[in-house]
Order: C-alpha cells, then sequence, then structure tokens
C-alpha cells in the first residue's frame, strides 16, 4: 500500500506573512494519519522550515538543479534544499515544462540529483487539452512517465503527481472514470518497468482539488493524494483535504 501524501505547491505566491498559515497547519494537524508537505517558493523555505521544525508538515521545494553547486545563476540545488530543511521537491511541474522548457531528459536527471541529495522527488505528469480530445492521453502519460523517471530511481523516494494541464487552476477537473483510468495505467505502467514495489509509489491527483471535491477524488481507483496548487495558500481550505484524505 502507497503511503498517502496532501502536498500544496504554493507556485509563486507566498510572502512572510503567509507562514502563519504554515504554522496555522501544523497545529490543527499535530498527528496525522497521512504525510503533508508544503512547497513555498525559494524564498520562504527555509524560514518555512524553521517554522514547521518539530511538527508533521515536511516542508519542499518546487524545482531543482542537477547539479549539486556551481555556475548556474538563479539556480537552487537539491543539496540546497534539503540544507534547508526540505524533505521534497515538486520536479517537472508543467508549469516548469512550459515556462521553461523542460524536458522529460532535464527531470528524469534532477529526480537523480534530487534522490541522491535524500530528498523526495515528486515528479508531474499530465496531458493538455488538445492531447486529451485527440484520444492521447494514456500515451502522453506512459510517455512522460518513460522518459521523466531513470532505471535507477529509488522508489521510496518517488512520488507520483498526474496532472492534466487543463484542470490546473481552471476549476475544472476530469471525471471520475477519466483520473481512475490514467492513475490504473500509470499503477501498471510502473509495475511492468519498477516491478512489485511500484505498488507503493505514492500517485497523486493534482489540478482544481478543494475541500469540496476532494471525498471523491480520494475514493478513487489508486489515488493516494493530491497535490494542491490555490486551495493549498490557506490553511482553512487545505485542511479540509487533508481531513478527507484521512478519513478516505
Ligand atoms: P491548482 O494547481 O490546485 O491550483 O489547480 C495544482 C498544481 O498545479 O499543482
Amino acid at each position: 500500500m502507497a503511503r498517502k501524501l496532501a502536498a500544496g505547491n504554493w507556485k509563486m505566491n507566498g510572502l512572510k506573512a503567509s507562514l502563519t498559515e504554515a504554522t496555522a497547519l501544523a497545529e490543527m494537524f499535530p498527528a496525522p494519519s497521512v504525510d503533508i508537505l508544503l512547497c513555498p517558493p525559494f524564498t520562504l523555505v527555509g524560514a518555512m522550515a524553521d517554522a514547521l521544525s518539530g511538527s508533521k508538515v515536511a516542508v519542499g521545494g518546487q524545482d531543482c538543479h542537477t547539479n549539486s553547486s556551481g555556475a548556474h545563476t538563479g539556480d537552487i540545488s537539491a543539496e540546497m534544499l534539503v540544507d534547508a530543511g526540505c524533505g521534497y521537491v515538486i520536479l517537472g511541474h508543467s508549469e516548469r515544462r512550459a515556462d521553461h522548457g523542460e524536458t522529460d531528459a532535464l527531470i528524469s536527471a534532477k529526480t537523480v540529483a534530487a534522490i541522491e541529495a535524500g530528498l523526495v522527488a515528486v515528479v508531474c505528469v499530465g496531458e493538455t487539452l488538445e492531447q486529451r480530445e485527440a484520444g492521447e492521453t494514456l500515451a502522453v502519460i506512459r510517455s512522460q512517465l518513460a522518459g521523466s523517471l531513470p532505471d535507477s530511481v529509488d522508489l521510496a523516494k518517488l512520488v507520483i503527481a498526474y496532472e492534466p494541464v487543463w484542470a490546473i487552476g481552471t476549476g475544472k477537473i476530469p471525471t471520475l472514470e477519466q483520473i481512475a483510468e490514467v492513475h490504473d495505467d500509470m499503477r501498471a505502467t510502473l509495475s511492468d518497468r519498477f516491478g512489485g514495489g511500484a505498488a507503493d509509489i505514492p500517485l497523486l491527483y493534482g489540478g482544481s482539488v478543494k475541500p469540496t471535491n476532494a471525498d471523491e477524488i480520494f475514493a478513487t481507483s489508486n489515488v493516494d493524494g493530491a497535490l494542491v496548487g490555490g486551495a493549498s495558500l490557506k490553511a482553512a481550505d487545505f485542511s479540509g483535504i487533508v481531513t478527507a484524505l484521512e478519513n478516505a
């Protein structure tokens, strides 16, 4: 059985004052039955990790470089994230694939770097609306999984997030049947490649997850949690999603 994970992706949102949302969340879940993660922008990673130290809410980055240090202006390494108190990093989010031209090969190299540094890699995949309408969804997801994951990956340090690009920040979500179809196919694809250990990889759904739709999403086949953008910014919203996952 895969561990359950409620992960929040703050994207390019949050100033120092927002740390109170993180501490409020931690206070609501002193002994959660699921894993909880917040990924703030880099400017807040260290401060959030300090504020949450000793709590049950983990902190992660939203990207990392493939190298551990060097002449890469503006980049952050996995080693730096660990040093700042992170346990996780999101890799290959569709916004990074689109805004920064990240390829599957680059994401695979980042996954290697992240896991070598000791982080859990949350690797994102997802189809565009055009790809879904062309009937290419499963082929796109299989191809992204094939290219974005290194052969040598430590399965205990891997989380996959299925995030249909057209569902992110739009309020639209796939039908539960569509989510199940992709998640079941991802489990089968990962099992074919990595063997029985793939059963333990948490498979998150992401894209317009809210407290109001979390229950039904978490009841869906092979959904082990969520990667949440907008609804992770406020403890009052995210706590509803965490509770739904605890009750699933
Ligand atoms: P959303 O974002 O919850 O705001 O749709 C999800 C994500 O991109 O991780």
